[in-house]
């Protein structure tokens, strides 16, 4: 039986892997993602939206039993929940009523864990089949951490580490659209937009055109010593005002994840694995990303090549 942890960031509340809210959470992470979800409406029994509808029913069960200990209990662990819960509007002191709270406690849920875990699971993989990159990679993270978990200020230091991000959210972008709707009347590339018509920009063909990046399927986190791009060419976490909220968390938690996990692990691809895209709100892999992890003994050379599936229509792989 797994034990209970303390998960102090989000909602301040013991979490048990196994019951509850935590398969509740990650059942409803992959409903809001799918693309039956979005493209069929129907509120039937056992269609996949039907059963989107029932897990949001259930974690809003849940999200208000956990607001209502927090009321009764005036719990404050720090967490962001109950930030939300005592923040107060600097015009009129108003608070945020249950259903703001549940909103926003879902999309963080929904926003923070699908694509930070999709970009650590494309780095390791793209890791795993570039032996060079992430020999030297380990070198420069044991040189400057020696075995630690990095602090924010050593994770400025490791300029290889933040340019296999930086290329690995490039190559394989964990959103890969996102959209905007037109307020007035425009013209695009010779198109005619009419007000309130949703427009899908993608974020993938901007990392992958040719006029920006030389050989864009390539992974070369070297690229990166010669140029920074701007945020038209380069836009993982989006652009603009409403540009994602969790970047600098997200590649700070991306960052410390990786320097921590390859200083001492080695992930080896399952020779001969097919692994696909899945595109749908974010891009994922299926079925997951096969792999066999290893004390880190530097074979960086074992499990590459021989990969299997459509990912090798994204990137070039040996
Ligand atoms: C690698 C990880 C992540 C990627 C690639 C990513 C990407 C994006 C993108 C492309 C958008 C759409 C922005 C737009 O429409 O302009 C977005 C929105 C958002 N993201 Fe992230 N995100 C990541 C991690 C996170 C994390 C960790 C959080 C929470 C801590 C988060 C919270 C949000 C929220 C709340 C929005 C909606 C913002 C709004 O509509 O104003 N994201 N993200």
């Amino acid at each position: 039986m797994p034990s209970p942890e303390r998960n102090p960031v989000w909602f301040g509340i013991n979490i048990d892997p196994g019951v509850g809210g935590v398969p509740l959470a990650l059942e409803l992470v992959s409903l809001s993602i799918h693309p039956l979800t979005f493209f069929l409406q129907l509120d039937w029994p056992g269609t996949t939206y039907s059963r989107f509808l029932d897990a949001v029913a259930a974690i809003e069960d849940e999200m208000r039993r956990i607001m209502y200990e927090k009321r009764i209990t005036g719990g404050d662990g720090g967490d962001v929940l109950s930030m939300l819960m005592q923040a107060r509007d600097e015009d009129d002191g108003s608070m945020l009523g249950e259903r703001d709270l549940l909103g926003h406690a879902e999309l963080l849920f929904i926003a923070g864990h699908e694509t930070s875990s999709n970009a650590l699971a494309f780095t390791l993989l793209l890791l795993s089949q570039h032996p060079q990159i992430c020999a030297d990679l380990v070198d420069e993270l044991r040189a400057t951490l020696k075995g630690a978990a990095p602090s924010v200020e050593q994770l400025r230091q490791l300029p290889l580490l933040d340019r296999v991000v930086k290329e690995s959210m490039r190559v394989l972008p964990p959103v890969v659209w996102n959209s905007r709707i037109a307020v007035a009347e425009d013209e695009l590339g010779g198109q005619r937009i009419l007000p309130a018509t949703e427009i899908l920009l993608s974020i993938y063909h901007t990392h992958h055109m040719a006029e920006i990046y030389e050989h864009p399927e390539r992974f070369d986190p070297a690229r990166w010593e010669q140029h920074e791009y701007g945020i038209f060419e380069y836009n993982p976490f989006s652009g603009g005002p409403r540009m994602c909220i969790g970047a600098s968390f997200a590649t700070l938690e991306i960052k410390l994840v990786l320097a921590t996990l390859l200083q001492r692990y080695r992930f080896e691809l399952i020779p001969g694995a097919t692994v696909n895209r899945f595109v749908a709100a974010t891009m994922s892999l299926r079925p997951g990303l096969p792999m066999r992890v290893f004390p880190q003994d530097r074979q960086f050379q074992r499990g590459v090549g021989g990969l299997r599936g459509n990912l090798r229509e994204m990137v070039e792989l040996p």
